[in-house]
């Protein structure tokens, strides 16, 4: 747990600064870069430009020589998630400050109903844990975990009355929230009527359960059987079947916590031939560390790393996912936070299937892709945007309030400071867990400041998050991004032109000018 300084501000405490200008900066969107000043005033972005006129007793931050960004947006978190006997231990407070003090103004969480249950009472208990709690703005999606004519009927609800626009079927975790294929066929056309967006855990939860059989009756226990268990075929075979699902039922796709190169080959193979757009996700976990940490004879330090997909051996994983980042083979990168603490991962001491799936990675996404990708010169700052805040924003059709630095847009903003230098560590991090995953990483590039809805909630490195300030994001369905005809690729990275150790390049529409 940290050690760092966090304020814990009450609402009606919180200072009436609602004017704030960002001076100096260079501005990053995903499809360009200038040298900008950026003026808020009441939490919406209303100048961006040089020389601008200001009202007096405006506060000013310096930003010479660091980039400012629109917030990140998180499309994959499970705070508080009840999941095999366990309860995730970042709450919806916890969480949401542990992805602002890392630059994250928004999170996109899974509301997951127990089979049988009402999807929609599900819904009102996720917003009654939530709503009170988060440090920044949140919005939902919805599993679809078991199906019935009133499932059906519940997710038309969902998107007309509740601000719905993504439903989570799982092609895993057969026993408890798997569909079977016929059900998924149901459910992504229930979609494509709504105009919501089919979202899909690929792996074949079949296979799983049989090779898990086998190698526990072959006497492995220990968390390296989580990966032999479910290998990369296991993953692409789900990735191919989902897409022909997506493809047969005419529906888009969108597949969550992609981890393999397999399941990337067999994506990119679909999206280049299908007739609606297919997305692709991948999570810091798998960008920032690697699956040779089940081989740790240490349980407590195997079991930590334990999530589904799992990380990979096949040690060209991280590299070879960041490039299709970078190239627009996947569209965005989440962190699929779901952090279990020691306790309930040694419900799996003597069965690796009974370890609680999940790993942190809420606070050190921006940080970790940004020292992996950036630093290497794998991608540019404006891919690095578009992949962390853009492309979520306008899947789930929140763009352009989020994901850009315009006028008009909400005023999340980070300040990043590409100078930055720390090393990630539990002992300083803000979650509710005495493990990080990434442990030892050391980063260059952090944010500075992080600006929620105007408010100043990083400040100079300081943390001064307000409980409850946060509001519930309605995602509207029928996004156009998604709904428009076949999904624009954005800008890709301009690989190799970026340098990274001399200040930013001059980058506008993906290419450098200078
Ligand atoms: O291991 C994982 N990914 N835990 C969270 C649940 C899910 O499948 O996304
Ligand atoms: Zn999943
Ligand atoms: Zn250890
Ligand atoms: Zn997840």
């Amino acid at each position: 747990m940290s050690n760092a300084p966090v304020k814990k501000v009450p609402i009606h405490l919180q200072s009436s600064q609602n004017r704030l200008l960002i001076k100096n900066g260079q501005v990053v969107n995903y499809d360009g870069m200038e040298d900008a000043d950026v003026y808020i005033e009441d939490g919406i972005i209303k100048q961006v430009g040089r020389n601008l006129i200001i009202p007096g007793g405006t506060r000013i931050i310096d930003a010479t020589r660091k980039l400012v960004m629109p917030g990140g947006i998180d499309p994959h978190t499970h705070f508080e998630l009840e999941m095999m006997g366990a309860k995730a231990a970042d709450d919806f407070y916890k969480g949401t400050r542990a992805a602002v003090a890392g630059g994250t103004t928004t999170v996109l969480d899974f509301v997951l109903p127990e089979k049988g249950q009402s999807l929609v009472e599900a819904y009102n208990n996720w917003r009654e844990k939530a709503d009170n709690k988060v440090c920044c703005d949140y919005g939902l999606h919805v599993g679809v975990t078991w199906w019935s004519p009133s499932v059906k009927k519940e997710m038309q609800q969902l998107v007309a009355e509740h601000g719905i626009n993504s439903f989570k079927m799982f092609m895993a975790y057969k026993d408890t929230w798997m569909l079977n294929d016929y059900d998924l066929c149901q459910a992504f056309e229930t979609c494509a009527e709504l105009k919501a967006l089919p979202q899909v855990h690929a792996e074949n939860g079949h296979i799983i359960a049989r090779n898990t059989e086998k190698l526990l009756a072959a006497g492995v226990t220990t968390p390296e059987g989580h990966e032999l268990s479910r290998d990369e075929e296991v993953e692409a075979e789900a990735v191919n079947r989902a897409c022909v699902i997506a493809n047969q039922m005419n529906s888009p796709l969108y597949i969550v916590h992609m981890m393999s190169k397999s399941a990337v080959d067999a994506l990119r193979l679909a999206r280049s031939k299908q007739k609606q757009p297919i997305f692709g996700e991948t999570l810091a976990a798998t960008v920032g560390t690697d699956g040779s940490h089940y081989k740790n004879a240490c349980f407590r330090h195997a079991a930590a790393h334990v999530l589904s997909p799992p990380l990979r051996s096949d040690p060209y994983t991280p590299e070879a996912i960041i490039e299709a980042l970078a190239v627009d083979d996947l569209q965005l990168i989440g962190s699929d936070n779901c952090t279990f603490n020691e306790k309930d991962k040694e419900r799996g001491k003597d069965d690796f299937s009974k370890i609680p799936n999940g790993v942190n990675g809420v606070e050190d996404r921006m940080a970790v892709l940004w020292q992996k990708a950036v630093n290497s010169g794998l991608m540019d700052p404006c891919r690095f945007v578009a992949v962390t805040s853009t492309n979520a924003a306008r899947i789930f059709n929140l763009w352009p309030a989020k994901g850009r630095v315009a006028v008009g847009s909400d005023a999340d903003v980070v300040v990043w400071d590409p100078q930055l230098e720390r090393t990630i560590s539990a002992a300083t991090h803000h979650h509710a867990l005495n493990f990080n995953i990434f442990e030892g990483t050391h980063v260059v590039g952090s944010p500075q400041y992080v600006i929620v809805n105007g408010r100043v909630c990083l400040d100079d490195g300081e943390l001064r998050v307000a409980e409850g300030l946060g509001k519930f994001l309605p995602t509207p369905a029928n996004s156009p991004y998604v709904y428009g005809g076949k999904a624009p690729s954005t800008p890709q990275s301009t690989t190799l032109h970026y340098a990274p150790d001399s200040s930013p390049a001059r980058v506008t529409n993906g290419t450098p000018t200078e």
